[in-house]
């Protein structure tokens, strides 16, 4: 992660994710190994990452961002862990590492990420005031759920499946479920956080921008996903590389071809930057996010 350009946010939220899984009497610690060692593996935390440079672009204190950010992260993390498991995309390797389930056991593994989608929401339950507490508890369960990140990883295991017609229409619609809203609900919490005290009229133009923003971008991300797949190597990107076509997953690079497939890539960048335009210079760290995602290696 050498070439990973916001080094010092990610130690600030690691730190506070590091609070969050200190050992507590009732917790196994068994589970609480398994929850850490997912949680604070080596991994960009770019959607935590996206959640305080909303903050930021909004004109907000990224700090009051924090606990949402991490609330991010956790459900990011308790969907890697799943992800992995045999039943899914049965994988061992995951950020340079065995994958939860290989390091432990597939139980422990399961139970993990259950923890850690519930403490997510307990976190960001205890955003204050209790109404923006509420709207983003809404926000965040809408994105991971059933028409969601979850929707998204039925239907990209159906497709692999060859029970869901494989076109473009439909991977389109797999990428912004599966990876895409988790993205959409990173910014909104952080533009939520940082406008909520300021006029209505400032706040949707605001969300709105954001959210254009990260739809693009989270769908530039997942075809990057997919291309690393295909051309990336195993030692910098940390998992098993050609993976996506040995289990006949719909993909991009599958569907399209590589350069059709990163022409769509640079597409959803420049939307993404065009988003951008609201914010004027505020937003240049997402316009560094944006750039990022596209040049990455891992
Ligand atoms: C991997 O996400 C899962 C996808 C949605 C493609 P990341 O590439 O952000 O994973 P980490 O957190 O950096 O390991
Ligand atoms: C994962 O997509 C999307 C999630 C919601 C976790 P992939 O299955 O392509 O992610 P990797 O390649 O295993 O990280
Ligand atoms: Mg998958
Ligand atoms: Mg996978
Ligand atoms: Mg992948």
């Amino acid at each position: 992660m050498n070439d990973w350009p916001f080094a010092s946010l990610r130690q600030v939220i690691d730190e506070a994710l590091e609070r969050y899984l200190a050992p507590q009497a009732e917790v196994p610690e068994r589970l609480r190994q398994a929850m850490h060692y997912s949680l604070l593996g080596p991994g960009k935390r770019l959607r935590p990452i996206l959640v305080l440079l909303s903050a930021q672009a909004c004109g907000g204190d990224y700090r009051n961002a924090l606990p949402a950010a991490c609330a991010v992260e956790m459900v990011h993390a308790y969907s890697l862990i799943h992800d992995d498991l045999p039943a899914m995309d049965d994988d061992d390797l995951r950020r340079g590492r065995p994958t939860c389930h290989r390091q432990f056991d597939e139980a422990t593994a399961i139970l993990a990420g259950d923890a850690l989608l519930t403490l997510a929401f307990e976190v960001l339950s205890e955003l204050e005031p209790g109404a923006l507490a509420q709207d983003g508890c809404r926000t965040l369960a809408r994105a991971a759920g059933m028409a969601g990140m979850v929707g998204g990883q039925m239907d990209d295991l159906l497709a692999e499946r060859h029970e869901l017609p494989a076109d473009s229409q439909l991977l389109h619609r797999i990428h912004l479920r599966k990876t895409a809203a988790l993205f959409r609900a990173a910014a909104h919490l952080g533009g939520l956080i940082a406008t909520w005290h300021r006029d209505a009229e400032f706040r949707e133009a605001a969300l709105r921008a954001l959210d254009a923003y990260a739809i693009s971008l989270g769908l530039a991300f997942q075809i990057a996903d997919d291309l690393l797949d295909v051309e990336g190597q195993e030692g910098h990107v940390g998992k098993r590389v050609g993976k996506d076509a040995r289990r006949g997953k719909l993909t991009f690079p599958g569907l399209l071809g590589v350069p059709a497939a990163r022409e769509k890539m640079f597409a959803a960048q420049e939307q993404a930057l065009a988003a951008l335009q609201f914010f004027g210079p505020a937003a240049d760290p997402l316009r560094q996010l944006a750039e990022f995602v596209v040049r990455r290696k891992a």
